[in-house]
């Protein structure tokens, strides 16, 4: 054998490995649909509900169902290949920013005062993986969309199990994911 056909045959090799990581990745990738992969650690903080406005809070109550219903509907669409469905929620979650859009300048200075820093980046995180869905959606890549949802479902957790302790005990004491 020359030193050209060694490297050819390498090549194949090579070639039908990565092959079998990628399908190895996807197959692991809707496990995780199911299994939530909680790493990292973070304390949990002070609940933000009792500290909202009664008008925020309502609002925020609103977001919340409005946005786990899209989120089975999402989850209904991903595992049928609906990408139409897939991007039509995953935009509706996005454009559900009714703490960013629906507030008044006074409702907005509230919301800064009741809650840290850190729950406004975790939302407008949780925001813009909603537009990556959307994008994953019109792409038609189903495997995007599953690693998507799995990091919006760890997104949800990580908020609440920071956020609302006072209201989901059996979050308390979960690992977090960063
Ligand atoms: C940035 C923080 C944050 C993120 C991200 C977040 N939530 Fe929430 N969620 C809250 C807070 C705060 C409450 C509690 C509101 C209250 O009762 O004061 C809540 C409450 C809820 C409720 C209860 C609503 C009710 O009927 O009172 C549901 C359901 C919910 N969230 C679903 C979700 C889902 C599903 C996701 C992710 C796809 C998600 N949330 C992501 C902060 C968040």
């Amino acid at each position: 054998m020359n030193k050209h056909t060694v490297i050819s045959t390498d090549t194949m090799k090579d070639a039908r490995l990565r092959n079998r990581r990628r399908q190895y990745r996807a197959i692991m990738l809707v496990a995780m649909l199911g299994t939530l992969a909680l790493g990292g650690g973070a304390l949990a903080a002070e609940p933000v509900g009792p500290d909202l406005t009664e008008k925020l809070r309502g609002l925020l109550v609103r977001e919340m169902v409005a946005i786990e219903s899209a989120m089975l509907d999402i989850y209904s669409a991903i595992v049928q290949g609906n990408h139409t469905t897939v991007a039509q929620q995953g935009q509706a979650i996005h454009d559900s920013f009714i703490l960013k859009l629906s507030l008044t300048k006074e409702d907005r200075q509230d919301l800064k005062a009741a809650v840290p820093q850190e729950f406004l980046q975790l939302d407008a995180r949780f925001h813009k993986l909603a537009a990556l869905l959307a994008k994953a959606g019109e792409e038609e890549s189903t495997q995007e969309q599953v690693e998507i949802f799995n990091r919006m479902t760890e997104s949800c957790i990580a908020c609440h199990s920071r956020y609302v302790t006072d209201r989901f005990e059996g979050l308390q004491n979960q690992l977090l994911p960063e």
